[in-house]
């Protein structure tokens, strides 16, 4: 596959230097963007192209959203026929693709919930907040219900709030104080187990710890438990399976309720539909993104479970409706691109495929177990996270600098994987988030890329 428009020198430099004149980049440094810039122009399946007509190898599907893959141009044709259709009129009224969507989701989740519309995982998690919030005033009012708990080390997005949710010290510092609605407790992850434990003797030490936490914050004081099913930020880390179960059992002895973010996790990236799926939990609160569309169209939603939905039915006197509007929250084109992407990941069985890939590329990383510096490769279905270490037996993490080091030398080398920011202290990893139709061969190319890494690069 070769891109349909010819290199053009000249071209991409007039956009180099509109762009450097102009935007502000997010998370990378300006000035290294003036050192190695990637100006994408096309894209086909796992593929994306330099407008000097530099093909790379997208293994981390954007940033973990492009799960059915780039160029899928009948989605312009959707989203074509929604424009002259009708764009937009808001959720205040309905609209036909909106109805579609929540129709799609509500029956990849099983049944029993509605969904309420935004544009962004962060929004869908802060929306998840405020639903819960509102919904704690209206069931418990004797009760002050508002902290949520969360996990050091996750992260939950952008806004304040989330952010504030998050466990990334060091993504938040620049923008502290916070509220302090937010409590965290350890995050489940056996490679690095933050209590020193091992699973199963642990008697999962990190489940304890919550409901430690509960009592401790006084439990007429907690609303909600917010868990990433698998988490991604910390380098992808898989709980061990009665973690979720024991985390909703918590949630019903203290009437918390359970939202669980989505954004990386659902629509087929870790091999079933939704995350919270491998463990047969029934979440309150559930925020998706990034894969509902595919990042063809911006669209999240918070998706609730019906008792929670009940408690905001009433007279307009009772005045419990929802008590906010996201501006283009079930924007008719987005819906629409969202509604045909997910038949295309139904019809393709791609939640299936990301299964069976997942397990073919973890066992072809393992591999790579002979390098020295290789501590641990884990992941469920085309999430995976790919640790690296200066020593496998004490697990010293490599420097963030050694970790860029092999991301650049993979980018250099024609293949783009990430790196996680949570594993800055915490461990050096490579992530692994390609579309879910990455084939075999792209997947060898991944590993003997890292392999090719691993064997240049001194990590010791
Ligand atoms: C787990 C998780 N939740 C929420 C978000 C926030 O999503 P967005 O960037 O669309 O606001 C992200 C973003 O990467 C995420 O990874």
């Amino acid at each position: 596959m070769s891109p349909s428009s010819k290199p053009d020198a000249a071209f991409r430099q007039t956009v180099v230097r509109r762009d450097l004149d102009n935007v502000l980049h997010p998370i990378v440094q300006h000035r290294a963007l003036e050192a190695r810039q990637i100006v994408v122009t096309q894209a086909q399946g796992s593929t994306i192209y330099d407008a000097d007509g530099t093909a790379y190898l997208d293994a981390m599907a954007g940033l973990w959203c492009v799960n059915i893959g780039y160029g899928r141009t009948e989605l312009a044709e959707v989203a074509a026929e929604q424009l002259r259709e009708l764009a937009y009129y808001p959720q205040s009224a309905m609209n036909v693709p909106a109805s579609t969507l929540a129709e799609q989701i509500n029956t990849l989740m099983g049944g029993g919930y509605h969904t309420y519309f935004v544009n962004s995982g962060s929004e869908a998690n802060e929306a998840g907040f405020k639903i819960t919030r509102q919904f704690m005033r209206q069931e418990h009012p004797q009760d002050t219900r508002f902290k949520t708990i969360s996990r050091y080390f996750s992260y939950h997005g952008t806004t304040l709030a989330t952010l504030d949710a998050g466990g990334m010290g060091e993504r938040k510092a620049k923008f502290e104080p916070y509220s302090g609605d937010f409590v965290h407790v350890a995050h489940p992850h056996c490679y690095r187990c933050p209590f020193g434990l091992s699973y199963p003797s642990c008697n999962l030490a990190c489940v304890k710890n919550i409901e430690t936490t509960i009592l401790g914050e006084g439990p007429e004081t907690v609303a909600a438990i917010l868990v990433e099913p698998i988490m991604s930020g910390v380098g992808v880390s898989v709980p061990p399976d009665e973690y979720l179960p024991e985390v909703e059992k918590l949630c019903r002895k203290y009437d918390l309720l359970l939202h669980v973010d989505e954004v990386i996790n659902g629509f087929g990236r870790t091999g079933k539909m939704f995350g919270h799926q491998h463990y047969g939990v029934k979440p309150d609160i559930v925020a998706v993104a990034k894969g509902i569309s595919s990042a063809y169209m911006p669209i999240a939603a918070t998706v609730v479970k019906n008792s929670v939905f009940e408690s905001f039915l009433g007279e307009p006197s009772q005045n419990r409706q929802v008590a906010q509007v996201n501006t283009y929250g079930g924007h008719a084109v987005a819906a629409a691109v969202a509604a045909h992407n997910i038949e295309i990941l139904v019809g393709e069985k791609l939640a299936d495929r990301a299964a069976e890939m997942g397990a073919y590329l973890r066992d072809a990383l393992r591999t790579l177990m002979r390098h020295p510096h290789v501590g641990d490769v884990r992941g469920k279905g085309l999430l995976i996270g790919f640790e690296l270490v200066k020593d496998r037996a004490s697990k010293e993490p490599v420097t963030p600098a050694q970790i860029g080091t092999v991301v650049d030398f993979c980018k250099d080398h024609g293949v783009l994987v990430g790196r996680s920011n949570g594993g800055r202290r915490y461990g050096g990893v490579v992530n692994i988030s390609p579309p879910l139709v990455i084939t075999r061969a792209e997947c060898d190319r991944i590993v003997e890329t890292l392999d090719r890494a691993l064997t240049a690069l001194d990590l010791s």
